[in-house]
């Protein structure tokens, strides 16, 4: 978990040689999550291998552990849960602390909303600003209750209920997250709870759940949305699951390599789930060499090894409908449009300014201050690209990071891209989601 009262831990990036060799990201962030909560609930001992060891995923791990789940990390790396079966999670004694991480929040909630506990959820300042009330809306017509900061931020207090009403929820935000809630409060609930999703996100939980024998169908109406039905008091049993790298991290690497001059780089066992995968080919469509090698299957997801040459990117206009399958991709793709030729336009991003920064200002204001030419819309970046020529960079101001990882390695890519190197101001959110960054990328430019 970050320290609040820990010293912020300022650097600057510049590039110090082309991006090359073989990296591998770590697991991916989405999967890591489910895959603790879901083992977690099955009764007997599920194995996980490739988990993200990073601090959000490791604030699932010890709530899970302080509602009675054992989990253990071997010496090998391998994760070994044993699960206490649906409806078998037990009050947990404190706070659940849920340090930077939105997912584990409203994914917990979701799930301890069929329980009948209580259970109270604290973050730190850029989770206890973020907007809750996305989840708290349809686990109260579950029949959960909440109490709290009002506005619906954390900390909150949510008493579950059991058994709790199934419902027939039509999403009204495109998340993964708000739809993964109810689905997991629907797994210890009697009868069939349904999800309408009008615009389709990422569907790891739905995957997870069907493969750990809960039985979930998916069906596309006559408008086109996915309806998404799950029967409840399931039975859920242990599986072993290797979770794939985080196409998330790799973006970032993805985009290091096209901008460095001279970088031939090959990143190994990315994700490529197409919910998730939007920003390979918007870089694509933009003129970047990026290609797909060994494509495979890995624990129920699309894999391949990713080999990315520097390129001369073009400026596009990104279709908002590719928006939901690189949502978090954004900060780093503004990044690739400040060195393109010509004109990026993004738009239909309002989601971004509740993530765990407000991405569009962040990245407006970030991009700015080293120098690329970035208009900011209500739900967008209108950025001019520079055709190549590096970003100035720094002149000793730090970027804010806001505490937001995304933020912090995005401007890190862009100091790669710059004369004099940019300076953010606090790496330290790096470890939320990435641990490695930093030693892979001196790795990678041979440091
Ligand atoms: C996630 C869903 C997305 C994404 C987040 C992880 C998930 O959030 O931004 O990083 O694992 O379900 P939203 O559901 O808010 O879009």
């Amino acid at each position: 978990m970050s320290h609040p009262s820990s010293p912020a831990i300022p650097r600057q990036f510049i590039a110090t040689g082309p991006l090359t060799g073989r990296i591998r990201v770590p697991g991916d962030k989405s999967i890591s999550h489910r895959s603790l909560m879901l083992s977690a609930l099955a009764v007997g001992e599920s194995r996980v291998t490739g988990l993200l060891e990073g601090e959000d995923v490791l604030a699932t791990a010890a709530a899970m552990r302080a509602m009675g789940a054992q989990i253990e990390r071997q010496a090998d790396g391998e994760w070994r849960i044993h699960g206490v079966g649906v409806g078998g999670l037990m009050q947990p004694r404190t706070a659940l602390d849920m340090g930077n991480s939105g997912t584990s929040t409203r994914l917990l909630m979701g799930l301890l909303a069929s329980h009948a506990l209580t259970a109270t959820f604290i973050g730190d300042a850029s989770l206890s600003r973020r907007p809750m009330g996305r989840v708290i809306e349809p686990l109260s017509r579950m029949g959960a209750d909440f109490t709290g900061a009002p506005g619906g931020t954390l900390p909150l207090t949510m008493r579950g209920i059991a058994p709790a009403v199934p419902i027939e929820y039509r999403l009204p935000v495109a998340s993964a997250q708000v739809k993964s809630a109810v689905l997991l409060a629907g797994l210890n609930t009697p009868g069939v709870t349904t999800v309408i999703e009008p615009v389709p996100t990422r569907d790891h939980s739905e995957r997870m759940l069907r493969g750990f024998g809960a039985e979930l169908t998916v069906e596309i109406d006559e408008a086109g949305a996915r309806v998404i039905r799950l029967t409840g008091e399931a039975e859920l049993r242990p599986q072993t699951i290797v979770v794939p790298g985080d196409p998330s991290s790799a973006a970032f690497f993805v985009v290091a390599a096209l901008l460095v001059p001279g970088s031939d780089l090959v990143i190994e066992n990315v994700g490529l789930n197409p919910t998730r995968a939007g920003l390979f080919d918007v870089l694509r469509q933009m003129g970047g060499a990026i290609e797909e090698v060994n494509r495979r299957d890995v624990g129920g997801e699309p894999v391949a090894d990713l080999r990315v040459r520097h390129s001369a990117l073009t400026g596009i206009e990104v279709d908002p409908a590719i928006a939901p399958s690189m949502i978090d991709e954004f900060p780093v793709l503004f990044v690739a449009a400040a060195l393109a030729k010509g004109r990026t336009v993004t738009r239909g991003l309002d989601e971004l300014r509740v993530k765990e920064s407000d991405r569009i200002a962040a990245m407006h204001a970030a991009l700015t201050l080293v120098g690329a030419r970035v208009t900011e819309a209500e739900d967008g970046l209108i950025i001019d690209g520079s055709d190549g020529e590096p970003l100035s960079g720094g002149n000793n101001a730090a970027v804010s990071t806001h505490l937001d990882h995304r933020i912090a390695m995005s401007m890190a890519m862009a100091g790669l891209a710059s004369r004099h190197g940019v300076t953010v101001d606090d790496t330290r959110p790096i470890a939320t989601s990435f641990p490695t960054f930093e030693a892979l990328l001196a790795g990678a430019m041979g440091t």
